[in-house]
């Protein structure tokens, strides 16, 4: 599944691309690729500078965005009849979070997007000024503005266990409707998202997405395996000469876990975790189940029409075994 950046967003990073030296940008990206992946908690802001927010901004949100419409794409499919109309977007950067739950809800109204730096801030608004932007601590602030959707996307990381923990209960006391948790695709990543599962679940929060079950996940039993999932990135010319790349494309790897305030109806049977493997007459995914195992599934082409669905299911879809229930 990729989702193309919206138009008026993929202008505005040219526009403030432009502001900014590309050399002293392609520094940044440097210096930020190595900060993002240390995958300690930072004990500073890692977005230090005006050119850092534009870097970021670059080659970053580009990523974050597709992860997280990603995301919310498999939200809308699971639990079609939730149309928030606020959003919380906490520690929301420049505001790719934002701009995923503006394009996949088209009832959104208000947006409110929280962050400590200011630049980032800035940067954000001008690309959303119909968004609010709001300086906000997480160490020191207080309980978070009631809001239907809550997003937390690629900040968890930054922040040591105590504050991790309080986030995550301000924004499960904040979401009236879902909470959104993301992270990188990594092990690490993983562990986050299964403690902020735990706490959804603690909550008394429905996962929507991606588990189709409530218990616990059986891919902890897996060593060296992990739940997540892809999103492919087209790069822009800027993109690739600041990750000093060649490809046209790169696959943004993110954990994700949301959670509903009230029950969704119809979960799907299962969750394909992989890239599905074709071969002739017969698909083979791994799929999550409702029951709370992971097993291989195999459809060949006697299933019929069941066998048809699955030849374009991908990686992060939803599973129906009956084929009039897939989407
Ligand atoms: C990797 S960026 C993610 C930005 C955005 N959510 C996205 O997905 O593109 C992490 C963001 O979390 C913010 N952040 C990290 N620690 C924070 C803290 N202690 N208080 C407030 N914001 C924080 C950073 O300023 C940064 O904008």
């Amino acid at each position: 599944m990729s989702f193309e950046l919206p138009s008026g967003l993929r202008a505005g990073l040219v526009a403030e691309s432009g502001r900014a030296s590309e050399d002293r940008m392609s520094s940044s990206v440097e210096r930020l690729i190595e900060a993002y992946r240390s995958g300690k908690p930072a004990t500073a802001p890692i977005l230090v500078t005006g050119t850092d927010v534009a870097a970021y901004a670059a080659y970053r949100m580009p990523a974050t965005f597709a992860a997280v419409r990603t995301a919310l794409e498999q939200v809308v499919r699971a639990y079609p009849t939730f149309e928030p109309r606020t959003q919380l977007d906490v520690g929301g950067g420049t505001g790719a979070a934002a701009w995923a739950a503006t394009d996949a809800f088209p009832d959104l109204a208000e947006v409110t997007v929280l962050d400590q730096v200011k630049e980032a801030l800035a940067v954000g608004r001008r690309l959303l000024p119909q968004a609010a932007w709001q300086q906000w601590q997480a160490e020191t602030a207080g309980e978070l503005p009631a809001a239907d959707l809550v997003t937390i996307s690629y900040v968890l990381g930054e922040l040591g266990e105590k504050a991790r923990a309080e986030l995550l209960g301000r924004a499960l006391r904040a979401a009236s409707g879902l909470l959104l948790v993301i992270e990188p695709g990594t092990p690490a990543g993983y562990a986050r998202i299964l403690d902020a599962r735990q706490a959804m679940l603690d909550h008394g929060l429905t996962i929507v997405a991606p588990c189709p079950h409530q218990g616990a996940c059986p891919l902890t039993a897996t060593p060296g395996d992990w739940c997540h999932f892809s999103a492919r990135v087209n790069r822009s010319a800027l993109h690739r000469r600041l990750k000093n790349a060649q490809l046209g494309h790169e696959d943004e790897k993110f954990s994700f876990v949301a959670g509903a305030a009230a029950p969704v109806l119809e979960p799907p049977d299962g969750r394909v975790l992989r890239h599905p493997q074709f071969r002739k007459g017969m698909v083979t995914m791994q799929l999550c189940n409702a029951d709370g195992t992971v097993r291989p599934q195999v459809v060949s082409k006697k299933a019929g029409d069941l066998y048809r669905v699955a030849r374009d299911v991908e990686w992060g879809d939803a599973w129906f075994s009956a084929p009039s229930q897939l989407p």
